[in-house]
């Protein structure tokens, strides 16, 4: 196994030292560190953060290969800084059985590019009718810890209580796509000025809140973990700081999109901007950053939701909502100033927070020595432009194309192996 010796990085924005990443782990931290053998990587004026968790990727395999597999996806990963990411349950076949979740978890293994963290379906084939296999899931290889039906709102009040109750007895979590459904029969964007004048169906705040307002209150009575996915609207974060304050388990996400873009962005009526929960107001992204660097919402997730060009190049109407995340979420977080570059942040957002909530041991550890040498090494001062055609997905669908954003992820360690180096994929 080759030794690397970075040298010069500033460990989440500290001084600048040298770094020995040996056999998997960070052997040694200090200056002037010298290593015989040991293959040198130049950090000069470069950032080491703990490697990145993305709470919530839509890989696509099995059964959309075509939009994603879980090697294409976890290369986009690696590219983005991450080391690990939780793997989204609306798969084909939904990942609801153990035989399904083993069989992605044995595919991230295999690519090797980052820790593929399975997240088990809360119901049969997301139908929200009965639960699925959720001790199966917990106990097979896979060990799954997150269980979502993500894509779809777990509608059923008693339903709902029951998976919180289910999951308490192994410490896992509901993760929640937060949606009363008979609030948004047939909506297609934000309700509100905007899709009135565009005349679209509108996806109106209230049906985010409402659910969030209720699963808190779930959370607190049966005593479990519930997290919030891609928490979208300023109404939202009050019902959060609400629970926060008085003690309920509940932690929340937030995507990188939520934090930049709004719902003037679907004036042109093009679908790279349909996303499920929609796009919101100034306002709601205003609060959604104060949220995040206040912590009322814990960390940064990226929703990545590649699609097919045919399912995304069509009417707006008829469009999958969803957008790439992982090779900008970075660039995209320093960009909407959210955490300004508040390094310790950035970190506490992106890698130690997701990490433990979805109890990944091995990540989300500064790098220090003895810890497992999963990092990134990010240039704080690049400037790229965004180019869909660079993208290691095998889909199209980002939104940021065209657009100049700061920050460039030169190099990615999976336990001391190189996943990125000089910003392209090694392997
Ligand atoms: O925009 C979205 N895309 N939101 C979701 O909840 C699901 C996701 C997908 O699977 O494409
Ligand atoms: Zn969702």
């Amino acid at each position: 196994m080759t030794a690397y010796l970075i040298r010069g990085a500033r460990i989440v924005g500290g001084e600048p030292t040298d770094l020995l990443v040996r056999d998997g782990v960070v052997a040694e931290v200090g200056p002037d560190l010298a290593a015989t053998g040991a293959q040198v990587v130049d950090a000069g004026g470069l950032v080491a953060l703990p490697g990145l968790v993305d709470l919530h990727t839509h890989l696509r395999e099995p059964g959309r290969e075509d939009a994603e597999t879980v090697e294409t996806g976890s290369r986009a990963a690696a590219l983005g800084g991450y080391t690990a990411v939780c793997a989204m349950a609306n798969t084909d076949p939904v990942a609801d059985t153990a035989g399904v979740v083993e069989q992605v978890y044995r595919l991230g293994r295999a690519a090797g590019l980052v820790d593929v963290q399975p997240i088990g379906a809360v119901t049969v084939g997301l139908a929200g009718g009965q639960l699925a296999e959720l001790g199966a899931m917990a106990s097979s290889a896979a060990a799954v810890r997150i269980f979502s039906d993500d894509g779809h709102c777990v509608a059923d009040p008693r339903l709902m209580r029951r998976a919180l109750e289910y999951v308490k007895a192994f410490d896992g979590v509901i993760a929640q796509h937060a949606e009363e459904p008979r609030l948004t029969q047939g909506a297609q964007m934000h309700e509100g000025e905007m899709a009135t004048r565009l005349g679209l169906t509108g996806w109106p705040a209230v049906a985010e809140e409402a659910i969030v307002a209720r699963d808190v209150l779930l959370a607190e009575h049966v005593g479990s973990r519930l997290h919030v996915c891609h928490v979208s609207t300023a109404g939202s974060v009050e019902i959060l700081r609400w629970a926060r304050q008085r003690g309920i388990r509940v932690t929340a996400e937030v995507t990188p999109h939520h934090l930049l873009l709004t719902d003037e962005k679907a004036v042109g009526y093009d679908p790279v901007f349909k996303v499920n929960p929609p796009l919101r107001t100034a306002a709601d992204v205003a609060a959604l950053r104060t949220a995040l660097a206040e912590g009322v919402i814990d960390v940064v997730a990226t929703d990545h939701a590649p699609h097919a060009v045919e399912d995304k190049e069509c009417e707006w109407a008829y469009a999958r909502p969803g957008m790439l995340g992982l090779e900008t979420a970075l660039s995209v977080v320093l960009g909407s100033q959210a955490l300004g570059t508040d390094w310790n942040a950035i970190a506490e957002r992106m890698s130690r927070q997701p990490a433990r909530i979805a109890g990944l041991v091995e990540h989300g550890r500064d790098p220090a020595p003895g810890a497992p040498a999963n990092l990134t090494l990010v240039d704080p001062a690049a400037r790229r432009v965004i180019d869909p055609g660079e993208s290691a997905s095998r889909s199209r669908n980002t939104p940021y194309a065209g657009l100049t954003l700061p920050g460039r992820v030169v190099a990615t360690f999976l336990r001391g192996e190189p996943t990125v180096l000089d910003g392209k994929a090694v392997r």
